[in-house]
């Protein structure tokens, strides 16, 4: 089927788009404890982008894997990362996540706890199925966002460096984009490079797109009085470094040389379709958030 260039670019439309909301849909269904399935239900279809199994199902694509052999796997990681995003929103009294109440107002913080241990579960679970290596290395990606995090709470309360934040959002964010990629491919098929190159892939997209977060927390704040910094972030320790304008064009430096990098991984994968989203999820998460919430006058002068 021809699909013009400019459609197939809008994710709603992707074939890989459309099958992971059936599965998650019948995942939602198949959960037997009915206040469980309908407070997972609630929270995988709050208006994620699903960043991560889009990645697990593109990339595993690309390598030639079927929708069949990738779906645990991208299925666990949007499971792991909504679980991470539960917990979060309690550890930092978060009153909206994707415009939308979450889990712990809804219901309490003690059901929002174990629903998240629920998923956490649920993950590991799913992963089983390609054995032991596969859940080892997912292991490996949630233990690394544990340590991250722990470094966000301490944050504002220790010496926190350039080169801290750099750890922490390696941890909290960059090695779970890696891993999505690298493991999609390590399921599928057995090219050592190419599990590298999307590892590289999902590193530095993971890097550029914490800082195009971090760096629109940090305005948005700017631009209410009332704001409180919940966590340090590389925006506030550049802003007292260089002062707000430099540092501000520093982050932005920064968010292009990682989204580079990304981009520059998937080189050695031959142009197809694939590649093509691969490159269009880097551009969603970089230049056209910062676009949708960034009016340039923004820009302090
Ligand atoms: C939010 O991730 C946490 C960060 C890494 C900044 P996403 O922005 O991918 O969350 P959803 O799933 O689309 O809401
Ligand atoms: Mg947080």
């Amino acid at each position: 089927m021809f699909i013009p260039s400019s459609e197939k670019l809008v994710v709603e439309n992707w074939e890989e788009f459309k099958v992971l909301e059936k599965e998650l849909k019948k995942f939602v269904s198949s959960i037997e404890n009915p206040k469980i399935r309908d407070a997972v239900e609630y929270i995988v279809f709050s208006g994620g982008k699903r960043i991560r199994p889009l990645i697990a199902l593109v990339a595993g694509r690309m390598c030639g894997g079927s929708y069949e052999r990738l779906m645990n796997l991208a299925i666990a990681g949007e499971l792991l990362h909504t679980a991470s995003l539960i917990h979060d929103d309690i550890i930092d009294g978060a009153e909206l996540r994707r415009n939308v109440i979450p889990l712990h107002k809804k219901y309490s913080p003690a059901f929002a706890i174990v629903v998240g241990d629920w998923l956490i579960s649920k993950a590991v679970e799913l992963t089983s199925v390609y054995g032991e290596e596969i859940v080892r290395e997912s292991a490996i990606a949630g233990l690394k966002m544990c340590e991250g995090e722990i470094m966000d709470i301490y944050s504002n309360k220790e010496k926190f460096e350039e080169r801290d934040y750099f750890e922490c959002i390696e941890k909290k964010t960059a090695y779970g984009f890696a891993y999505m990629a690298e493991l999609a491919c390590r399921i599928t098929s057995r090219d050592e490079i190419a599990m590298e190159r999307l590892y590289d892939y999902g590193f530095n997209l993971g890097m550029a797109y914490q800082l195009v977060d971090d760096l629109l927390e940090y305005l948005d704040a700017l631009n209410d009085k009332k704001a409180h910094f919940e966590s340090m972030t590389l925006p506030q320790i550049y802003a007292k470094k260089f002062g707000e304008k430099r540092g501000i064009e520093k982050v932005l430096e920064l968010i292009s040389i990682f989204a580079n990098k990304s981009l520059s991984a998937l080189k050695q994968f031959p142009k197809c379709g694939e590649r093509e989203k691969l490159e269009k999820i880097v551009s969603i998460m970089t230049s056209e958030m910062l676009e949708k919430r960034l009016p340039v006058p923004k820009f302090p002068e």
